[in-house]
């Protein structure tokens, strides 16, 4: 297709890219709907996990803790499984490309595909509409740029994401269209248990980091010592019948993805397990199976974070080894949108 398909360029495999906003701390939603399937699967793909700090400045930030938190996803990565042989961690806006390609294929994109975007629909309701930055609006512009540049193949995310893979789709085709074959058209990989839990306050809201800052019992963060995920299932919103009953009202549906998710149980296995049992059962066996799961990630957090200076210096040789892909790809687009000086 072009000159510069990695894929020819030494490694066989399909490109995988995913990314995590720092937005705050990464909770069991962004476990188990991204992060443990990129683990799972690292070694059938050529893989590129980034922190996308700029995506987190679309709603307000603390500097300080944009620092702090672009760290913990990447450390969060490491202790997840994440290889480094098999996988680059890097932070975006430390290549300016995915700022420089963002822009043209905004220029690109109709503001209507923007508009009728759930997620900024969400965000931006109501009175927030005068209060929300512009960012908020152009954000799938930024994140097509990210998947685009490396001619990605498969996007691993959770369900909530879909809508923006197929605007990626989308304005990849309307480039390619309009100047010529330049760009890869990647496709959403969306797993069949865990894209989409749900908020242990409120089961009718999916469980999100903004969320998660205004009351810390709507998620399970992949930090929580053993008591806190205790209390904050013990405290998770089930339904109205006495015992658990199959098919489940939406609270304890949550309660038995988590747990099926995080056991890799059977949907038989589940409804053997749970049918007929105390809420309270269930809530202790979900707390349990998460604390388990956890606990080796935390080890390893804190063995990561106890040299920031190492996982730096980590992320920087990352940037720079991919900057030259990422360049290429803008250097292609720019030549064929007529931009001088890239003939
Ligand atoms: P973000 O940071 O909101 O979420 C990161 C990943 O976690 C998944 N996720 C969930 N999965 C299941 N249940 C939930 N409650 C839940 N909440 C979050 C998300 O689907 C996602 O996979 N726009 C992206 C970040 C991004 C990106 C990219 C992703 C920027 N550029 C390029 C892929 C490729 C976002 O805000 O994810």
């Amino acid at each position: 297709m072009n000159g510069y398909d990695l894929r020819t360029m030494g490694s066989p495999k399909p490109r995988v890219f995913s990314g995590i906003q720092p937005s705050g701390g990464l909770h069991l939603g962004n476990y188990l709907g991204a992060i443990r399937n990129w683990v799972r699967d690292q070694d059938k793909y050529d893989n590129i996990f980034c922190v996308v700090d700029l995506h987190a400045m679309t709603l307000p930030w603390d500097p300080k803790l944009l620092r702090e938190n672009t760290l913990q996803v990447a450390a969060v990565y490491l202790a997840c499984g994440i290889r480094q042989d098999t996988s680059t961690i890097f932070v975006q806006s430390r290549i300016p490309a995915h700022s420089e390609l963002a822009w043209i294929l905004t220029c690109l994109t109709p503001m209507g595909w923007l508009e009728r975007m759930t997620q900024f629909k969400e965000k931006s309701a109501g009175e927030q509409r005068e209060r929300v930055g512009t960012g908020l609006l152009t954000y799938p512009a930024l994140m097509a740029a990210d998947i685009l540049l490396y001619e990605t193949n498969f996007v691993p995310v959770g369900e909530d994401q879909r809508q923006h893979i197929e605007y990626t789709r989308d304005i990849a085709q309307r480039v390619n269209q309009r100047f010529g074959q330049v760009l890869t058209l990647p496709e959403a990989l969306i797993p069949k248990a865990g894209a989409r839990i749900m908020g242990l306050d409120d089961p009718e809201r999916k469980m999100s980091k903004t969320l998660a800052q205004a009351n810390p019992g709507h998620a399970v963060f992949l930090t929580d010592p053993p008591e806190v995920i205790r209390k904050k299932f013990a405290r998770a919103q089930t339904d109205a019948e006495p015992a658990v009953r199959f098919p489940p009202g939406p609270g304890v549906a949550n309660l038995l993805q988590i747990y099926q998710s995080v056991t890799e149980t059977t949907a038989e296995n589940l409804e053997r397990t749970f049918a007929g049992k105390s809420y309270n059962e269930l809530k202790q066996a979900v707390a349990e199976a998460v604390i388990a799961a956890l606990r080796p990630i935390q080890e390893r957090y804190r063995e990561i974070r106890s040299d920031d200076a190492q996982l730096v210096r980590d992320l920087d040789r990352a940037a720079d080894r991919l900057a030259v892909t990422a360049n290429a790809t803008l250097a292609r687009v720019q030549r064929v949108t007529g931009l001088l000086g890239h003939d």
